[in-house]
């Protein structure tokens, strides 16, 4: 491919592209509402359209009588009447940590007919750039120009709705500048006017191509004398003035007299930085030098004397400390015992702008920008995702701290097709990840568990396939996730997965831990319910309802055998039994939330009006239906004692009744096992009995659990035990012996200690 350089100044590289396009090497030019690139014709800058950088906004066009209709990049522009902040990001190739000029321009031109010129916010990036009040201006509006060393590689440009008018933007530009000039020490400048002096307020502004940054000079010159000369004037230093801009100047009458520049900063804690430029344009006798001295405020500014040189460029910037005040004069003077008059060539003054937000941390930014574009998210997700907070984007949450990370990202029902990309797992601080009721289809990946502090996930209501992930599960498990996967119709808990290719009543979907009991284990209704309403299945499953295997207040149980001969165990609800049917529910889902590394397995669900099953994976690991019941009576048992549910919601993460029980039984500590709403009401002793019965229940292995006739017996005991001392404190009280029950808990004080159940 073909490209023609032009050397172009002292910087800058002009490249002709084959296609025609013309391209301007650290230049960013956006002709916001265009619907094409063009070059304008006077100052040769090639536009670009905002057709592809932008998908918010409406194109407008100004009013046919404006002036604006002349000038092509300020014809069209893009309004943005939706959403409170919308922007543009820019991506200069050069990247961070350079220094820009950034400008944007505003040509109100009535494009909407009510003659009304609006007010609203610029930011740059995450922090306040200005106002942008058009209230007062002509026809040809405003522009506003911003210095900046970004510490991101791309910038965001953003329009702030204010409720003072609707948004719009007719141009923005990038200018890559050298990084030595105009030093911003990791905050920005607003450029207040940069002035051409000496030529007529009534010439043309001097920008792009006499500017090979594209500064903007306009003409000045105040009340002074004009001078010029007709020499061309290399800029030798990297401010790089433009020749046409140096080539004139302004002088007072004489040397007693000096050029004085005064002006009223936005306010009175306003940071000023002041550049000056000289040149000696006048071509003096031999032996003859001027030499000025420059004043603020009546003192002395600079200490040093400036001496200027035959068209040799020279830039006075003092950037420590800033200057500020209410009103500040300057005047530049003639040096003492120097003869000739002060002169000025150029003259700019910015007002430093304090960035003290901090962007999102880059990894986050950039992974959730991926997730936008992957998904084709069509929310308004512009800027910065965290800050300010006010504007962050809707349906995340972000750490509130000064380095902002996404903790919670919900992208429930938004669309998503595809599958889950790895860029989620790129959001490390990630809490909760909602990506429910979209239409995700492939794994649901692995990588989602290397997300640490990840304490829930929704995927419920998508198409993925295969296995959940063990290391999920684990955490699942663990009580450290809460992990919401149903309405999956092809995904199973299993790994490996057991369901066939081929379309089967049943899915597996949790695996067995090596261990003994079997827990059925009912994950919500949706998680594992795989509705197949196909007659006459579940009767050649089990081969007629051949061999019962069990029974209860639901129905029976019948032994079934699936095409891949995997044995299944078929729970038919009797078709009579409203009350099987609560009960049955209510078991299932107690057993669902007993998530205990032992096991689980529900395989299926049939559902034929009033003929419902629920089918089972069966484990020839004995009598299991007797011994899981048991383990499930312990785990009721737990509930009513401690008055907890089985799974105890935390903040960060949900714990099983169990984890949270074990440690206050190894220190003893009834109290505050039992059901707080007893208000202590209890006897020991039968506490301490009853929370004995409960973990005798629960051993991992089904040989050592009591058969449920033992569990009776010992609990026929408890409340035994439990009556008595309500008959004692019943006397107690009537007979207003208030101590008489003391020396009959101090007995079993004593005999609690022998009785504590240790961990199983
Ligand atoms: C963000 O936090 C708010 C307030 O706590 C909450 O209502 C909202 O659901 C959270 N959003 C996400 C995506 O977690
Ligand atoms: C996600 O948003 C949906 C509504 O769009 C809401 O129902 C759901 O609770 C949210 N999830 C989280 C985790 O906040």
């Amino acid at each position: 491919m073909a490209s023609i350089f032009v050397e172009f100044g002292a910087k800058f590289i002009l490249s002709l592209k084959t296609s025609g396009a013309l391209k301007l090497i650290g230049f960013i030019t956006i002709d916001c509402g265009s619907n094409e690139d063009y070059v304008d014709e006077e100052t040769k800058i090639p536009y670009i359209s905002d057709k592809g950088l932008i998908d918010t906004g409406i194109v407008k066009t100004v009013s046919s009588d404006s002036p604006a209709n002349h000038l092509r990049y300020a014809k069209n522009l893009r309004s943005f009447p939706q959403g409170t902040r919308n922007c543009y990001t820019l991506r200069p190739e050069q990247g961070k940590n350079n220094n820009y000029l950034i400008r944007a321009t505003f040509v109100y031109g009535n494009y909407d007919g009510k003659n009304q010129k609006p007010i609203f916010d610029l930011h740059l990036g995450v922090n306040e750039w200005t106002t942008v009040n058009l209230t007062n201006s002509g026809a040809y509006g405003y522009y506003y120009d911003i210095i900046h060393v970004p510490l991101t590689d791309y910038i965001d440009v953003c329009l702030i709705n204010t409720g003072c008018g609707v948004p719009f933007i007719s141009a923005l530009e990038l200018r890559l500048l050298d990084n030595s000039i105009y030093p911003t020490q990791g905050r920005a400048l607003t450029q207040m006017w940069g002035y051409d002096v000496g030529r007529n307020r009534s010439d043309f502004i001097v920008r792009y191509p006499n500017d090979t940054y594209d500064r903007i000079w306009e003409p000045s010159l105040f009340d002074w004398i004009p001078i010029k000369t007709g020499s061309t004037i290399y800029s030798e230093n990297p401010y790089n003035l433009p020749d046409v801009v140096l080539r004139t100047a302004a002088k007072t009458q004489n040397s007693s007299l000096p050029l004085i520049l005064s002006w009223s900063p936005p306010d009175s804690f306003s940071k000023c930085y002041l550049y000056f430029h000289f040149v000696e344009i006048e071509k003096l006798e031999a032996g003859q030098q001027r030499e000025l001295k420059i004043d603020l405020n009546g003192e002395r500014y600079l200490t040093e004397s400036v001496k200027l040189d035959y068209l040799k460029p020279q830039t006075i910037a003092q950037n420590d400390p800033p200057i500020s005040g209410e009103q500040i004069y300057f005047s530049i003077s003639a040096a003492e015992g120097t003869k000739l008059p002060p002169i000025l060539n150029a003259v700019e003054v910015f007002v430093l702008k304090d960035f003290p937000n901090k962007p999102t941390a880059i990894d986050d930014v950039e992974a959730i920008t991926d997730i936008k574009k992957l998904y084709n998210v069509t929310r308004n997700w512009q800027g910065d995702p965290c800050v300010p907070s006010e504007y962050s984007w809707d349906g995340l949450n972000c750490s509130g701290d000064n380095h902002p990370r996404i903790i919670s990202l919900n992208l429930s029902s938004s669309n998503l097709t595809g599958e889950i990309a790895t860029s989620f797992s790129n959001l490390k601080a990630m809490q909760s990840l909602d990506l429910s009721y979209n239409d995700l289809t492939g794994p649901l990946p692995e990588f989602l568990s290397e997300l640490l502090n990840l304490n829930t996930l929704n995927v419920s209501g998508n198409n993925v396939t295969g296995s959940v992930p063990e290391a999920l599960l684990q955490k699942f498990r663990h009580g450290k996730l809460a992990l919401s996967v149903g309405e999956n119709p092809d995904l199973c808990l299993s790994v490996p997965c057991k369901r066939k290719k081929k379309k089967e009543v049943v899915v597996p979907i949790v695996a067995s831990s090596i261990a003994a009991v079997l827990v059925l284990l009912f994950i919500f209704s949706a998680l594992i319910i795989y509705r197949r309403k196909r007659k006459g299945e579940v009767v050649s499953i089990t081969n007629n309802f051949r061999t019962i295997i069990g029974g209860g207040g639901f129905g029976k149980v019948y032994l079934g055998k699936l095409k891949d001969e995997t044995q299944v165990a078929v729970k038919l609800l009797s078709a009579s039994s409203n009350q099987g049917y609560k009960e049955f529910r209510a078991e299932a889902q107690l057993l669902m939330r007993v998530h205990h590394k032992n096991l689980v397995s529900l395989v299926g669900y049939c559902d034929e009006g009033a003929k419902k099953a629920l089918i089972y994976e069966f484990q020839s690991s004995g009598n299991f239906n007797k011994k899981s019941d048991v383990y499930s009576f312990g785990i009721i048992l737990f509930e009513l004692i401690t008055g907890r549910t089985a799974i105890v919601r935390g903040p960060m993460r949900n714990n099983h009744i169990l984890d949270w029980v074990n440690p206050l039984i190894e220190r003893g500590d009834v109290q505050n096992i039992i059901d707080p709403r007893l208000e202590g009401e209890f006897n020991s002793t039968s506490a301490w009995k009853a929370i004995e019965i409960a973990m005798s229940c629960i051993p991992s292995f089904v040989i050592q659990r009591p058969d449920m006739s033992y569990v009776l017996a010992e609990l026929k005991e408890c409340l035994a035990l439990e009556m008595a001392y309500e008959r004692t404190q019943r006397m107690a009280t009537k007979g207003n012996l208030t101590t008489s029950n003391t020396p009959f808990k101090m007995t079993h004080l004593e005999y609690e200690s022998d009785i504590v159940p240790h961990s199983r």
